[in-house]
């Protein structure tokens, strides 16, 4: 029987405020949440037995998948305290059945990736490897592990988040996505916090461990910033990235519920979700519009997330910005890019404005 586990136990904290209620693998992308993608992606991989390594809010994973009918044993492994990334795959491992020598599949809980799962287990087994690492290329490694390889792929060293240019010798990282023989995984210290990429990895490798990559091209984004969030979730609409749950190629995805005004452009594999009202001449570029939300006449949307129940007013432009829950922002704002908005904040009309005219002083001088 083929098991994993999935790291989902994180905060999320750079997706603020859209993880204060909901942790990361449960924001919806292209229509399902986003764990629900890679569940898919294991079953498709012939996984039968998975484990959810959970922390921050761990009871709505439970709830999330209380229904879940289809052909695939899942496992919660809560930490009361986080037990960072070693300690979750230990500890996650006590749930397996597999014996010492079995291939455990392990996914971070932020990976869109298109990678063949089946290549990287035939590669663990091919190398008889104690651990094998998908690896794959960024042109800027700094916020990844820097796992440089030999020819034969094996892992020279593991270096996490490097801080300086010269701790950068490589741009191929660690893609999040690994297999371990159990007997390894089982060794892990479970009294305490480990760190995968901080101890376990270079400890592996620099006691001669047969720690192996699997570097490849395909698609690959890490979910975990708002950037890279609303393009991830693009991709899949637009056919860039793939997923068992998603249809054909399109360039929105729309709720049959929501209101889409005929004048208004929803382009670049938005998502609009149920109940949203989408207003007259409104454009929503690469964007995820949440359930309940309105967005009134002529406003702009960019690579944005408005997250569920808010409201955006006429002529409003948002570009690379994460709205919370429940907001308002009145007419005619023009945000600058990268702002967050906190669940349940009220802009007034004209109150914030980076060109133009900003409103009239409401005081008598
Ligand atoms: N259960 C549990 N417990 N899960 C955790 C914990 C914990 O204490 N800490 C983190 N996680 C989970 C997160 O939920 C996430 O799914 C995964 O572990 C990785 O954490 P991130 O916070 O997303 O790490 P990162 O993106 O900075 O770096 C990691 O991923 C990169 C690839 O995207 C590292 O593995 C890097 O080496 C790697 O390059
Ligand atoms: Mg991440």
């Amino acid at each position: 029987m083929q098991e994993a586990i999935i790291l989902v136990g994180g905060k999320g904290t750079r997706l603020r405020p859209l993880t204060n209620h909901t942790p990361k693998p449960l924001l919806e992308v292209a229509g399902s949440s986003f764990i629900r993608h890679q569940v898919a992606k294991l079953m498709d991989a012939g996984v039968e037995h998975v484990v959810f390594a959970t922390s921050y809010l761990a009871a709505l994973f439970e709830e999330e998948f209380r229904d879940f009918t289809q052909d695939l044993e899942i496992s919660y492994a809560v930490e009361e305290v986080p037990l960072g990334t070693g300690g979750a795959i230990r500890n996650a491992g006590r749930l397996l059945r597999a014996g010492a020598d079995a291939p455990v599949l392990v996914l971070n809980g932020d990976i869109l990736s298109g990678v063949d799962l089946r290549a990287v287990l035939r590669r663990h087994e091919d190398r008889e490897a104690d651990v094998t690492l998908h690896l794959t290329r960024v042109p800027d490694p700094r916020a990844f592990g820097l796992v440089p390889t030999d020819e034969a792929g094996r892992v020279l060293s593991f270096l996490e988040k490097p801080k300086t240019p010269q701790e950068c010798v490589t741009d191929q990282i660690n893609a999040g996505c690994y297999v371990f023989r159990r007997s390894v995984l089982d060794a892990v210290p479970g009294d305490r916090e480990v760190s995968v990429e901080q101890e376990t990895f270079p400890r592996l490798v620099a006691r001669g461990g047969r720690v192996f990559g699997h570097t490849t091209d395909d698609y690959w984004r890490d979910l975990g910033t708002p950037l890279a969030f609303v393009h991830g979730s693009a991709d899949l609409v637009t056919g860039r990235a793939t997923s068992p749950l998603v249809g054909p190629p399109a360039e929105a995805l729309i709720h049959p519920t929501a209101e889409v005004h005929p004048t208004a452009r929803v382009t670049g594999g938005s998502t609009v979700g149920a109940r949203a009202v989408i207003g007259p001449r409104v454009v929503v570029d690469r964007s995820i519009i949440g359930a309940g939300v309105t967005l009134a006449e002529g406003a702009l949307i960019h690579e944005s997330v408005v997250d569920h129940d808010s409201a955006i007013g006429s002529g409003s432009v948002l570009r690379e910005a994460v709205v919370g829950c429940h907001a308002r922002v009145g007419a005619e704002n023009e945000l600058p890019a990268q702002l967050r908005l906190a669940c349940g904040i009220d802009i007034p009309a004209r109150g914030v404005r980076l060109s133009g005219t900003a409103a009239a002083c409401p005081t008598i001088h």
